[in-house]
């Protein structure tokens, strides 16, 4: 997870060691994976939708630094008629997950910049720090693994144990458990993995325990679904400032998708537009496995690039940014979110769990003086100054939020990437309203940020605000990341 204004981000920093066998690892779980009733078990289509809401506390800007590090602080704002939060807030794409015997329902991010999924475990004694606007809201749903008949904890023996541990040492995992040296040199110690704690890029952290139990997934056709019975993910006791579980869909063993077994083929989503935030009846497909990837060729691929630091997340190459329809503007970007350092530093991460794309400086200030070099409306400096954005304009309307003309005077905004990939974004993917229109006037926001050109972590990210309604494409097969806008609420 990568950390941001205004919102938290899922982007795992820590790096998990990974010292299993792949081939062993898919042996032993190649039994388990299950269809329930499906003419092919190739695929898997889960339902996607949008979640908001507010955490307390201040903005906080995303530091590639460390994980505990924020800079530019804002108070918490005394709301006026804004549809915006002004603090911060918890963006992100559920899933549900069914685990254990019966049944228990947890819904949880998707986040694609890390690989473990957890979830708030034991009803009550679950302890989130800093997250109180989060205690009445219905998605705090926890699990109980006291009432799963087919729960248990993971052992120190097991390579999940040894990922999450990350260590460089196979036995360590088992000396914390406090294992005899005899069992550990024949495998054989029967002690529980240690409890772990892992740490996102926003400084969220969550501490638990490795449990093996089992998982169904399904769509919104119950009917196709799949099923693993000792799948591994951390029941988590307390966390800070994490009050919702996550499912990692990073490529390391723990991930989702590789428990599911669909890693070597890919996954693909369509993020419905934050007009449906928090509406349980529309959901977008997410789809793993074959599925995904066939039939796509005539979107546009840009390659994946593989970071030495985080090879378990996914990264492309930015080439420039064009604003509008002149050739003459177009910013450079610098070659470090293109390339990598020799440590793996640098590169434009692509991450479900950061909600707004973070651009290093002075990178990003060159693309806002672009941005406001062409555009003609009055400056809200007053709103820049409460939201912590950067640009906000003032633009007229009849009074009537659906009839301005925002969208003939504001310009495009064009990603380019690697391999000739042109992404032109959905207007509403960076300019949002940030309240109702007041005065016939309304207010539109930048929602890019910056981040600081830190030497350490990924030098970009492109975050999930920037993906609505995109056809987003992982094919894992040839490594490389497809794009086309559309329509996602069609698609659902
Ligand atoms: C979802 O559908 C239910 C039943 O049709 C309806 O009562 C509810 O208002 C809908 N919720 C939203 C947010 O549209
Ligand atoms: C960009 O080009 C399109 C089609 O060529 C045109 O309709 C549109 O008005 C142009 N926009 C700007 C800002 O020049
Ligand atoms: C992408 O944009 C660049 C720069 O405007 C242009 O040269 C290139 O032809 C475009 N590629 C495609 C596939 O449209
Ligand atoms: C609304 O607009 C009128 C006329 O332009 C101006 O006098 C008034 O101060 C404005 N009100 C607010 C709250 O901005």
């Amino acid at each position: 997870m990568q950390p941001l204004t205004i919102s938290i981000t899922t982007t795992c920093v820590i790096v998990l060691v990974v010292l299993v066998n792949s081939s062993l690892f898919n042996q032993s779980f190649a039994h388990n994976h299950k269809k329930v009733q499906y003419p092919s078990s190739s695929s898997l289509v889960l339902g996607l939708t949008h979640s908001r809401t507010f955490l307390p506390n201040v903005v906080s800007k995303l530091s590639s630094r460390s994980s505990s590090e924020y800079s530019s602080t804002l108070k918490p704002l005394e709301m006026l008629d804004m549809l915006e939060p002004l603090r911060e807030v918890r963006d992100g794409y559920l899933i549900s997950l069914k685990i254990g015997t019966p049944q228990q329902v947890i819904q949880v991010y998707m986040d694609t910049g890390s690989d473990l999924t957890w979830v708030p475990c034991g009803s009550l004694s679950f302890d989130c720090i800093d997250c109180d606007d989060y205690k009445n809201s219905k998605l705090m749903a926890t699990f109980s693994p006291s009432y799963s008949s087919s729960s248990m904890r993971d052992l120190c023996t097991s390579s999940f144990c040894t990922d999450i541990h990350s260590s460089d040492n196979y036995y360590d995992p088992c000396t914390i458990a406090g294992c005899s040296l005899v069992t550990l040199l024949k495998g054989t110690c029967p002690r529980p993995c240690p409890s772990f704690s892992y740490t996102y890029g926003a400084g969220g952290v969550v501490v638990g325990t490795l449990t093996r139990d089992s998982l169904r997934v399904h769509g919104s056709d119950p009917s196709v679904s799949r099923d693993i019975s000792s799948f591994c993910f951390g029941c988590v006791g307390s966390t800070y400032r994490e009050p919702i579980g996550i499912a990692g869909f990073g490529k390391g063993p723990l991930s989702l998708p590789s428990q599911l077994g669909f890693l070597q083929k890919g996954f693909s989503h369509c993020f419905l537009s934050f007009k449906y935030a928090n509406n349980p009846n529309i959901s977008s497909p997410l789809v793993i496995g074959d599925l995904a990837i066939s039939s796509k060729e005539h979107l546009q691929f840009t390659p994946m690039l593989k970071s030495l630091m985080y090879p378990n997340y996914y990264y492309i190459g930015l080439e420039a940014i064009s604003v509008g329809n002149m050739s003459s503007a177009v910013v450079e970007v610098p070659s470090n979110l293109r390339d990598f350092d020799s440590q793996g530093n640098g590169g434009m991460l692509i991450d479900s769990g950061t909600t707004y794309t973070h651009l290093p400086q002075p990178f990003y200030s060159k693309f806002l003086s672009m941005l406001d070099s062409v555009i003609t409306y009055p400056r809200s400096t007053e709103h820049e100054r409460r939201t912590g954005f950067d640009l906000c304009y003032k633009i007229p309307c009849l009074n009537n939020i659906n009839s301005h003309e925002d969208d003939i005077n504001l310009p495009s905004v064009t990603f380019h990437f690697l391999n000739n990939v042109n992404l032109t974004l959905p207007k509403e993917n960076y300019f949002y309203a940030m309240g109702a229109p007041s005065n016939s006037t309304l207010v539109k926001c930048l929602l890019f940020q910056s981040m600081e050109d830190g030497d350490y972590g990924p030098a970009g990210v492109f975050g999930s605000f920037q993906q609505q309604n995109v056809e987003v494409v992982y094919d894992l097969n040839k490594d490389r990341i497809g794009f086309q806008p559309m329509d996602c609420a069609s698609a659902s």
